[in-house]
């Protein structure tokens, strides 16, 4: 049976993990599958209960700067990035300390680390109260869309995990930027924060991932965040049996991201969009296209995940 926590019950959702449980914790980007990342026997249970592959890397999720620096080696530059944006929706790889006291499932073998300072208070609240790093992936069946509220992660997962710290729904709504210091600077994920607002703190330009690279980014899987039907993008004519996702002011929309055309509040629509076709078996979604300016990148990038072609 999966419980459902208030929000001033972060001390038992710490006292689950540390059992060795599973609890699905709020983030400002969506809801993490959390456990001790501590504890190998924990950490497998994320895997078993979202059916991921092993060779794919968790999210190690800190409550402060000291706790990052006790697992990851910063260089300067990465330093600089956590000092400027965290707490936040980004996700810093850093290579690993051999000593880090961290499962070893947490880095799927990997010498490197990825490591997220999350602002949501009661992320911090529970990893705060367990005294150690969470592993958390977003809590959903692998492939699956991101769960933003907690029904998403009931429907996904209930019955296979612990608990669920209730925060409401997640204000940012996509996942976290991911930017790698391998050791140059290179951009993993696109995310809350921008290719932009992080080359500019840098002073340089940040290299994309080549999809060719074979570490860098496992979880960089062509199909991801996929819902049942198919997706077709950049569509400003929806056809009759097509299920529309609109953005801006666009005739016809049946869900739109954003009526006034605002790409923040387009993010923290988007997955919830998703769910509610998936909800109703919608076959066939037509969606806007949607500006490539800061988080747009990110809403493209997941919509081009939702619209490929599955294995
Ligand atoms: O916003 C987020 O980042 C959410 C919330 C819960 O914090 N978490 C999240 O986790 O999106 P997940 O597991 O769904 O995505 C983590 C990504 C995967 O693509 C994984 O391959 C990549 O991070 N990753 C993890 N460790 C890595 C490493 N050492 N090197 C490169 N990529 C890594
Ligand atoms: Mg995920």
């Amino acid at each position: 049976m999966t419980t459902i926590l208030n929000p001033d019950q972060h001390e038992d959702a710490a006292q689950i993990l540390r059992e060795g449980g599973l609890v699905s914790v709020p983030t400002e980007t969506v809801y993490g599958l959390a456990a001790d990342a501590t504890l190998d026997a924990a950490v497998a249970k994320i895997f078993a209960a979202k059916n991921r592959p092993t060779f794919n890397p968790l999210i190690a999720h800190v409550a402060d700067l000291d706790m990052a620096l006790k697992i990851g080696a910063f260089s300067d530059d990465a330093r600089m990035i956590a000092d400027t944006f965290w707490p936040g929706p980004l996700t810093i790889v850093v290579p690993t300390h051999a000593d880090n006291g961290l499962s070893k499932l947490v880095s799927a073998g990997l010498e490197t680390v990825a490591i997220r300072l999350p602002a949501h208070p009661l992320a911090r609240a529970v990893i705060a109260a367990l005294g150690h790093p969470i592993a958390a992936p977003s809590a959903n069946p692998s492939g699956a869309i991101s769960p933003t509220r907690v029904t998403h992660v009931m429907d996904g997962l209930g019955g296979r995990i612990d608990a669920i710290l209730d925060g409401g729904d997640c204000g940012i709504g996509v996942e976290s930027t991911i930017i790698g210091f391998l050791p140059d600077p290179v951009l993993l994920r696109p995310g809350g924060i921008s290719k932009a607002m992080l080359e500019a703190a840098l002073g340089r330009e940040i290299a994309d991932h080549q999809s060719s690279d074979p570490i860098t980014a496992p979880g960089q899987m062509t199909s991801h965040y996929a819902p049942k039907g198919r997706v077709r993008l950049n569509v400003t004519a929806p056809e009759a049996h097509e299920t529309f996702i609109g953005f801006g002011a666009v005739e016809g929309a049946h869900i739109n991201l954003s009526p006034s055309g605002d790409l923040m509040e387009a993010a923290a629509n988007l997955f919830e969009a998703l769910h509610h076709c998936d909800r109703e078996n919608v076959a066939h979604i037509a969606v806007s296209p949607i500006p490539m300016v800061g988080i747009g990148a990110a809403i493209n990038d997941r919509l081009q995940r939702a619209a490929a072609p599955k294995p």
